[in-house]
């Protein structure tokens, strides 16, 4: 494997059991993402974006086929192995924030950091350069009660941000903002990812928001139906 893939899917399927029926929910995927990329999965909803990005960040595993990141066989982990990755590797930011409801963005920030060993002076410093990043420097002790959509969005970026990740997952990140806020929203996503080089993949419904990806895949039915470049 090349050393710049630091995804690479292969012929992974994700079959859910409900009850006496079989919900093959992807159907043999098998894809390279690239160090650095930044990446839009679209298609309808039920296509599996959400049972991919599930298996991507390592919340989830494959039924069948072989998922690499960074040259580790992921679909050998266990659930131990699996938290560690997600911990060390993968920033994830989802569409309805899931901030600490009344918790300041300092705080909010801080907690990835508190599963790893690093000291807590350490961790302050990191959680307030990471807000500085998504522009919140100033509102660090803003309560999560207290900020608009957008700023929750940048928080939860910034908490994505806090560990260095190589990856960072977003599921619909600006499917509860208004569109400028989603711009500006995506402006933060291609700043981190032109500047830090930091891998992005998010899922957009939203045609415009996919625009400002180098590349779209689209699923359909579980599989990839076909790729775009701009
Ligand atoms: N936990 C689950 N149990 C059973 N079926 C599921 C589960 N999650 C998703 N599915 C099914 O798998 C298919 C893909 O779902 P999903 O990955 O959520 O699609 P999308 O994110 O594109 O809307 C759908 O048919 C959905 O109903
Ligand atoms: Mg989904």
């Amino acid at each position: 494997m090349e050393n710049n893939n630091l995804i690479q899917l292969k012929d992974v399927t994700r079959v859910y059991q409900m009850g006496d029926t079989e919900v093959r929910a992807l159907k043999g995927i098998s894809y390279i993402i690239k160090r650095g990329d930044l990446l839009a999965i679209m298609g309808p909803s039920g296509s599996g974006k959400s049972t991919l990005m599930n298996i991507i960040g390592c919340l989830d595993k494959p039924s069948d086929g072989k998922y690499f990141l960074e040259g580790q066989e992921i679909s050998t982990f266990n659930k131990n192995e699996l938290a560690r990755m997600r911990n060390k590797k993968i920033g994830f930011v989802f569409q309805n924030f899931n901030l600490l409801s009344r918790t300041t963005a300092l705080e909010n920030t801080e907690l990835p950091l508190l599963y790893s060993d690093v000291p807590s002076k350490k961790s302050r410093e990191m959680a307030l350069k990471a807000l500085e990043m998504v522009g919140l420097k100033g509102r660090e002790l803003h309560k999560t009660n207290q900020i608009s959509g957008g700023e929750m969005q940048r928080v939860a970026i910034a908490r994505a941000l806090v560990n260095d990740p190589s990856l960072i997952l977003a599921d619909e990140p600006t499917g509860n903002l208004d569109t400028k806020t989603g711009q500006e929203i995506m402006e933060i996503f291609t700043t981190l990812n032109k500047e830090k080089g930091i891998t992005i993949i998010l899922v957009t419904h939203d045609p415009e928001v996919a625009e400002i990806t180098e590349r779209r895949v689209y699923l359909r039915d579980g599989e990839i139906e076909r790729e775009e470049e701009s």
